[in-house]
């Protein structure tokens, strides 16, 4: 999924972290993608990374001056902002995210951010407590708020000895991430409605039925519906994620809730993708008062939900519709039948356990259509959704328009 770098111009800011010896590898992989990239680096940069490293992988001089006259002359920085399809900021620095949050343009980096009309992409990379402060929190919500795309950080082992969020992402998954910010245009003009996350059945005030999802994929696939161009719908269940930008959410608790709000977007909707784990059974009754404990045993009366991703199927006018099925033991054959019964122009079967399916950061599925079986790998749930958002564009073509995705089997 890296093909959307082609011929793209990417400015990569290097700003001093021990991240910095990462940018290297970067820059490869940026070209290997068939990007063309120039580095600007900021002086603590090069304390951890040589301008002439840099220059040598990206195959154009460095540029790290602002005042620097020969520099200037060469390409300065209004041309190198007008010269960026993207500025991506790897690694970006406590430091760096505080000074462009408050459009500081001191230096070549930040001045070239303020210059340009591309889209800045930054990879954190500090110390776990750095990143949990108040104050870079508060810098990192400026900073999405002006549209800037923040890739990671990722969580783990850090250089001085901690455990936890703020290393940088690894090359590969930031060279796919920066990418997909290309894909922009496969779903344009199309309105994407996704549900996800769990739903709550109430027992009584204190109590209710419900799963392990963490809306995870869902929030996945619409962010990816996101970048490539669809205007998104996001229906979500309880869950402990952040408020996804560019789209609108739609919060409900029950999947009563959860059908009214579906249906209310299906006049227009273009794709629905039911990504939820949608609740099977509520209480009959919800008790307006705390149950107490009475009896050594006790019984619940559960009465059927309705299914929502079948309301959408007998809608005269359908949209194209994507359903997932979390399974445990035959999971492509469980899928399969469920696509049939349910009238699903595509269902995603998803294997549970083995750390895919539900609450887990990674996932594998196989992708099942009338014609088609496609399986896709244990990856990051962010990566299948991007793939999947790919595959639902091909599905969608006429059938001798369809392209060859790499594991698209017919
Ligand atoms: O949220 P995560 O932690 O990231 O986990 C993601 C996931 C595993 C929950 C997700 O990938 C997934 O597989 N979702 C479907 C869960 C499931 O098992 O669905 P189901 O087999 O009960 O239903 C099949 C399809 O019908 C689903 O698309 C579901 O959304 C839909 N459905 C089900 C019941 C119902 N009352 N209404 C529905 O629309």
């Amino acid at each position: 999924m890296t093909q959307f770098l082609a011929n793209k111009h990417i400015l990569l800011g290097v700003t001093g972290s021990i991240a910095a010896y990462k940018s290297a590898e970067l820059v490869r992989r940026l070209r290997d993608a068939g990007a063309v990239v120039r580095v600007a680096m900021t002086e603590n940069a090069k304390r951890f990374i040589t301008p002439l490293t840099m220059q040598a992988v990206s195959g154009n001089p460095v540029h790290d001056d602002l005042f620097d006259l020969n520099a200037e002359a060469a390409m300065g920085h209004i041309e190198l902002a007008r010269w960026a399809d993207l500025i991506l900021v790897a690694p970006a620095t406590a430091d760096f995210m505080a000074r462009v949050s408050e459009g500081h343009a001191d230096d070549l980096l930040t001045a070239v951010c303020l210059a340009s009309r591309a889209r800045v992409a930054i990879a954190p990379a500090m110390n776990q407590g750095m990143w949990h402060h108040t104050l870079t929190q508060t810098n990192l919500q400026a900073l999405r708020q002006k549209s800037m795309i923040v890739l990671g950080p990722a969580s783990g082992s850090q250089a001085c000895g901690d455990i936890g969020m703020g290393r940088m992402l690894e090359s590969t998954e930031i060279v796919e991430q920066v990418s997909a910010l290309f894909a922009t245009g496969a779903l344009a003009g199309q309105k994407v409605v996704i549900t996800a996350g769990p739903t709550h059945e109430a027992i009584d005030p204190v109590r209710y039925i419900s799963n392990y999802s963490s809306g995870k994929m869902g929030y996945a696939l619409a962010q990816a519906a996101h970048e490539a161009g669809a205007q998104v719908t996001l229906i979500s269940g309880p869950v402990q994620l952040p408020l996804p930008m560019h789209m609108q959410v739609i919060s409900v608790t029950s999947a009563a809730e959860m059908h009214e709000a579906v249906m209310k977007q299906m006049s227009d909707c273009d794709i629905f993708m039911a990504v939820a784990a949608v609740a099977d059974y509520r209480p009959q009754t919800t008790s307006p008062q705390k149950l107490h404990k009475t009896d050594e045993h006790m019984t619940l009366q559960l009465e059927r939900n309705i299914d929502i991703v079948s309301a959408v199927t007998n809608l005269p006018n359908k949209p194209f519709v994507v359903g997932f099925a979390a399974e445990t033991e035959n999971v492509v054959e469980q899928a399969r039948a469920k696509r049939t019964r349910k009238k699903m122009d595509m269902i995603i079967a998803n294997k549970v356990g083995d750390g895919c399916g539900m609450g887990t950061d990674d996932n594998e599925v196989t992708v099942i259509t009338a014609e088609a079986e496609t399986v896709l790998p244990l990856v990051a749930k962010q990566k299948i959704a991007r793939e999947l958002i790919e595959l639902i564009v091909q599905e969608q073509k006429a059938p001798d328009e369809k392209s060859t995705h790499p594991g698209y089997a017919r």
